[in-house]
């Protein structure tokens, strides 16, 4: 396995992604972490340097272990972990002074070759690079030399054949340097990774592990209907079968159907030990009357873990609880205000609840993405049409009404909701759309049909692109589908009479509604 050493750039996640492309198993660790132990017990066989917003000349600049450069691996460093690299072996760096550059810069060979630049320069001699740096190397290291220069960073591709070390002025990670990933690969090559780890040796590896951790003693797994948490059920289920007992938590805010879909997918399906908490009287009698968009969000947050912990309380024996976090939400990112410190983002799905209760956690998918994550479900034999589901929020429907939630109007939205998502998947257009449903709005208007006036609800239809939710564009549906879909949901579900398509974006917008 390959090790990445953070020192704090934006982009460092994108190397991981890369190599984890080449199917090299690579792990990101921040520089402070990583110390003489932490290298001996982690045996890398290559390490990167990332980029960082440091300067090697700020007092208690990062900087790695000593130690590293003798374990005889291939190392990579990048922008700042170039600079480290010449810094700790003997070369020079300097201030910037007008020999920043950042963006798009081109870079020319020297006479030197090194297969590190297989299939990089073509007959124009020259090739695109991304790069972002203040300071730059103005004396290379002993052993090292020049494979290609730009105007602004005159050691732009340096190496160390002997010793297999390599730094670059720019980023190879960014899609902005486009034979950056064959840089990349042609760097594991050389550290003699074959490119093996698929998810198939991720599922037994990721079995073997969680044997080891829980033995023979008993887990529980939150189960909300998403991807994560599915995954994470039917791997567990796999590694040790019926000590694993699945808690799904219903609130009554769930879609058409969709309650009765995870129950016969996990107990009939799968055979995995499930309770279903049918709590929808519960939380709609506490959400009476309520029509602020928070109070609603923290009404249902608490009982959920209430009921969690009730139902949990009663598998004897447990000592683990499992959850779908994911490496985006255990990567510790590198913060530099007030100089060097970590913060670790936590994705807690029953927020502080193993403390609570004395459990411990068992995280299989703490090592991947969420295209991974996807990937595995495959592997692990999950329909494709569930591991494509559109992201459903854990409060569900009730931030798709806005106002006063009742149950006649979360009836009347799952039809309308059904019927939308009908439709869309009809024409073919659901793996375009990161997210579409029905909200139904606080508000009724007048309409007729046949002979008779109507007094009903009003329907907003909202369909967004995005790729990771964070800003987001509505999806331009044809007046067509518009028309159709519209004309549907009022001949089929009583108590709507309006159907609105909400053209906002995200910003000013956001996804849901509340
Ligand atoms: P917004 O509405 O903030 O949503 O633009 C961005 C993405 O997050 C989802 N979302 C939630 N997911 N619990 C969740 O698990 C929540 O409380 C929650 N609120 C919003 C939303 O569906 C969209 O994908």
């Amino acid at each position: 396995r390959l090790l990445i050493i953070d020192f704090g750039s934006q982009v460092t996640q994108l190397i991981a992604r890369r190599l984890r492309e080449l199917k090299v198993y690579c792990e990101i660790h921040p520089f402070n972490r990583v110390d003489d132990a932490f290298l001996k017990s982690f045996a890398p066989q290559a390490v990167i340097f990332s980029g960082g917003p440091a300067s090697v000349f700020a007092e208690g600049a990062p900087m790695p272990p000593a130690s590293v450069f003798e374990l005889g691996v291939p190392i990579l460093g990048i922008c700042y972990g170039q600079q480290v690299m010449m810094h700790c072996l003997g070369g020079r760096v300097e201030r910037g002074h007008g020999t920043a550059e950042f963006g798009r810069a081109f870079v020319t060979p020297t006479e030197h070759r090194h297969e590190i630049l297989d299939g990089w320069f073509t007959e124009d001699g020259r090739e695109q690079v991304w790069m972002s740096h203040g300071d730059h190397v103005s004396k290379l290291a002993p052993g090292f030399q020049v494979l290609a220069t730009s105007p602004g960073a005159p050691y732009a591709i340096t190496a160390d054949p002997a010793r297999r070390f390599f730094a670059v002025q720019f980023h190879p990670e960014v899609h902005h340097t486009p034979k950056g990933t064959k840089l990349l690969e042609n760097f594991v090559r050389i550290a003699g990774f074959v490119g093996d780890w698929t998810m198939a040796s991720f599922r037994e590896d990721a079995i073997e592990k969680i044997r080891a951790q829980v033995g023979d003693k008993r887990v529980i797994c939150g189960l909300s209907g998403g991807v994560d948490s599915s995954v994470t059920a039917v791997l567990i289920h796999q590694a040790i079968g019926d000590q694993l007992t699945c808690v799904f938590v219903d609130h009554g805010l769930l879609r058409l159907g969709e309650a009765e879909e995870v129950v016969s997918m996990f107990r009939d399906h799968y055979n995995i030990p499930l309770i279903h908490a049918d709590e929808s009287e519960l939380f709609l009698s506490a959400l009476e009357g309520v029509s602020d968009p928070e109070v609603k969000r923290k009404t249902i947050g608490k009982l959920f873990i209430d009921v969690f912990q009730r139902e949990a309380a009663k598998i004897e024996g447990a000592e683990f609880l499992a959850q779908g976090t994911l490496y985006p939400d255990v990567i510790e990112s590198v913060s530099f205000s007030g100089g060097p410190s970590v913060t670790i983002k936590s994705h807690h799905n029953v927020g502080g609840l193993p403390e609570k209760m004395g459990l411990k956690l068992v995280e299989p998918l703490r090592e991947l993405f969420k295209d991974e994550v996807r990937a595995l479900g495959r592997e692990l034999g999950l329909p494709e049409s569930f591991i494509r589901r559109h992201p459903f929020p854990g409060p569900g429907l009730a931030i798709r009404c806005p106002g006063e939630i009742t149950r006649e109007k979360l009836d009347i939205l799952r039809k309308a909701d059904a019927i939308y998502i009908d439709q869309i998947r009809k024409h073919g257009l659901y793996d375009e759309i990161w997210q579409a449903f029905a909200a139904i709005l606080p508000v009724r208007t007048v309409g007729v049909m046949g002979d008779g006036r109507t007094y009903d609800y009003a329907l907003a239809l909202r369909a967004v692109t995005s790729v990771d939710g964070m800003t987001a564009d509505y999806y331009p549906f044809s007046h067509d589908f518009l028309g159709e879909t519209a004309t549907r949901i009022i001949n089929e579900v009583p108590g709507i009479n309006r159907v609105m398509y909400d053209v906002t974006s995200k910003p000013p917008g956001t996804i849901e509604l509340e």
